[in-house]
């Protein structure tokens, strides 16, 4: 059987780092309440860089350390929710960009979780035998999205990208199991709209509309914690291994109490569960590329290790896969 491994890894960041200390000039808010019910310490802000040039970045990187020539690619999967246009899609400027001659592409849009769901499609390809290479990237300029005068919410998010580039193996490595949830009847816990229908048909908003993120904090961080826990279990289950097994846990980088509750509820020590959201913030579907990206530049993943990458996010969704390192 085909398996999809990870050959490749790379991120991108903004330069623009705006700390708790800056964002305390925007809204009442504070270094202290931030950190201390968050963790975040500072986010990167795009001073114009858009959705594509983050991906793009994360993706040259990422073909560069899987040392595969972008005309290599069967496909592209871009999982964002702050595009830069509805059409063409992120992926297709990429592909552009990259010279990506012979590959296919389309975004995919699972919030938060986004990334888990495009490394799942991509697996899906690959074990069907239908692709070899495939570029998978999370990136996304949430700033564009905040209303900046919300202190419960433009506090937490950033902007980033992360990139993978997930080949098909004959060895049993790379992905091992999988895990995906949605639960629309929670929609209402984390929202962004877009464009309002408005048609002959249908009497007209006044004003301009600007989509903002809106949230409902406590319910969305019970859902995280609740996700980040089933997940871990069920993935461990379908790989019939234990946490004893397992070298890293990388969840959605939100927010450090979740990761200490999750923690705790299964029974797994807080050490296993990298962070690097204190610098960051939440990127979205960004993160937990940025994340092994960050691993694999300090060294931390050996062949052979076995991690457990976690997403959560709007829609509600939430995902879990088990990676055998390669
Ligand atoms: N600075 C200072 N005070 C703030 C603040 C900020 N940035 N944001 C909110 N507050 C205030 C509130 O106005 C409220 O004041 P009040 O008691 O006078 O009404 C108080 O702090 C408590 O607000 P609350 O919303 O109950 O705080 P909380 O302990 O639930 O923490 C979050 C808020 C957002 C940090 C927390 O709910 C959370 O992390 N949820 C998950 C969010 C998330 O991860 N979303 C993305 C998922 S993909």
């Amino acid at each position: 059987m085909r398996h999809a491994t990870i050959i490749g890894t790379g991120s991108y960041l903004p330069d623009n780092i705006l700390t708790n200390d800056d964002m305390a000039k925007l809204v009442e808010t504070s270094d202290e309440w931030i950190a201390s019910r968050t963790g975040i310490k500072e986010r990167r802000i795009s001073k114009g860089e858009k959705t594509s040039d983050l991906a793009y970045e994360a993706a040259r990187k990422a073909l560069q350390n899987a040392k595969l020539d972008a005309k290599d690619l069967d496909l592209i999967i871009c999982a964002t929710i702050t595009p830069d246009s509805f059409m063409p899609s992120v992926s297709c400027i990429v592909q552009e960009r990259l010279g990506a001659s012979k590959a296919a592409a389309f975004d995919l849009t699972a919030a938060c979780t986004g990334l888990i769901y495009a490394m799942a499609t991509a697996s899906a390809f690959i074990e069907s035998g239908m692709y070899q290479n495939i570029l998978v990237i999370g990136a996304e300029t949430l700033s564009k999205t905040l209303d900046w005068t919300d202190r419960s919410t433009c506090v937490l998010f950033g902007d980033g990208a992360g990139a993978l580039v997930i080949t098909a193996s004959e060895q049993k490595k790379g992905i091992i199991s999988v895990n995906l949830l949605s639960d629309g009847s929670k929609q209402e816990y984390l929202c962004l709209s877009a464009i309002p229908l408005s048609n002959p048909f249908v009497i007209k908003e006044d004003g301009i509309f600007q989509p903002t993120i809106s949230m409902k904090g406590q319910e969305v961080f019970k859902f995280a914690v609740r996700s980040i826990t089933d997940h871990i279990k069920t993935v461990l289950l379908k790989a019939a291994i234990t946490a004893e097994d397992i070298k890293y846990i990388v969840t959605h980088q939100a927010n450090y109490r979740i990761i200490e509750h999750a923690a705790k509820s299964s029974g797994i020590p807080l050490e296993k569960f990298f962070m690097n959201l204190d610098r960051y913030g939440n990127t979205s579907a960004a993160t937990i590329g940025i994340a092994l990206d960050e691993m694999v530049q300090k060294d931390m993943l050996q062949t052979g290790d076995r991690i457990i990458l976690v997403g959560f996010g709007g829609g509600m969704t939430s995902g879990a896969i088990l990676v055998e390192w390669n």
